[in-house]
């Protein structure tokens, strides 16, 4: 457990240092270093990892349900997997590879909804596409409003340093959900103003 903490905080320092007024191209290059298995990568079980359930640091090792529980590396070896390895969890549930319950009981009802939110203070950087739509097929609202986001488009001073803080996406982003090392996949929507300042 404390390695993980460990290291996912020393990434954490890097990228904010990297993200503090830096230029995208830049980043680009240097991103994809970023996320080794020895860095704490070993916690999202990149493509070619095998990590065994009581050491994941996530498992409690003294608990016998290690033992039965099937390996990670097996159970999600055909899930597809973003560019830098870690498994995509919204292709694996659209592409119908898994069926997660839906609460305690399997009888509660999803409220999905399907508008997004386009964030434009990116700097040089693509925006940020917010999409409400594969957030409600995991969570429920009141996972998010209000406590982390006022439910209002502009309501809320998001920057970059503060989602890798652990604030507003980074909640999630970089404990269940994929890292902010993914820039792309949240600096998704090109800029109208390509090449113009
Ligand atoms: C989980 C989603 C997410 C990921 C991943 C992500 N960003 Fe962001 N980023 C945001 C949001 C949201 C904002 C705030 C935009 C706004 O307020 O309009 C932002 C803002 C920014 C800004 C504007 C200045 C600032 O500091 O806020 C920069 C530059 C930026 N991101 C760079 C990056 C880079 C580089 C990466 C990858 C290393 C990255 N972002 C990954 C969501 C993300
Ligand atoms: C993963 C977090 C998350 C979840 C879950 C979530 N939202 Fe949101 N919601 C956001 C974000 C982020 C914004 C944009 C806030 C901003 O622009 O500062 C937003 C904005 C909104 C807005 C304002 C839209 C506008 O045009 O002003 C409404 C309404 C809303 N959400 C309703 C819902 C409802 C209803 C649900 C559940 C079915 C839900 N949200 C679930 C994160 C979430
Ligand atoms: C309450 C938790 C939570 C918060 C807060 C949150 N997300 Fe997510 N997000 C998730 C989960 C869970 C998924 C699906 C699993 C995954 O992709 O790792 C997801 C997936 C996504 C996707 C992938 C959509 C796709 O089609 O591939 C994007 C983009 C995204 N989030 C952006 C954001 C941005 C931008 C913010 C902040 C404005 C944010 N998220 C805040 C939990 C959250």
């Amino acid at each position: 457990m404390t390695r993980i903490i460990a290291d996912d905080l020393c990434v954490w320092k890097r990228l904010r240092r990297l993200c503090a007024g830096m230029a995208a191209p830049m980043v680009l290059v240097v991103a994809p270093g970023l996320l080794s298995a020895e860095e704490g990568g070993g916690h999202y079980q990149l493509h070619g990892d095998v990590v065994e359930i009581a050491e994941d640091g996530i498992h409690d090792p003294d608990n016998d349900a290690v033992n039965t529980l099937q390996p990670p590396a097996d159970a999600m070896k055909d899930f597809p997997r973003d560019s830098r390895g870690i498994i995509n969890w919204v292709e694996t549930l659209d592409r119908g590879l898994i069926a997660p319950r839906t609460g305690v009981t399997g009888d509660e009802k999803m409220h999905s909804v399907d508008f997004d939110v386009i964030f434009k203070n990116t700097a040089s950087m693509p925006y940020v596409r917010f999409p409400h739509l594969p957030h409600t097929q995991w969570l429920t609202c009141t996972n998010c409003h209000p406590a982390i986001f006022l439910p209002q488009r502009g309501g809320n001073f998001v920057t970059m340093a503060a989602i890798i803080e652990g604030e507003y996406c980074g909640v999630c982003h970089g404990k269940v959900a994929f890292p902010p090392m993914e820039c792309n996949r949240c600096h998704s929507v090109a800029r109208e103003n390509v090449g113009l300042r």
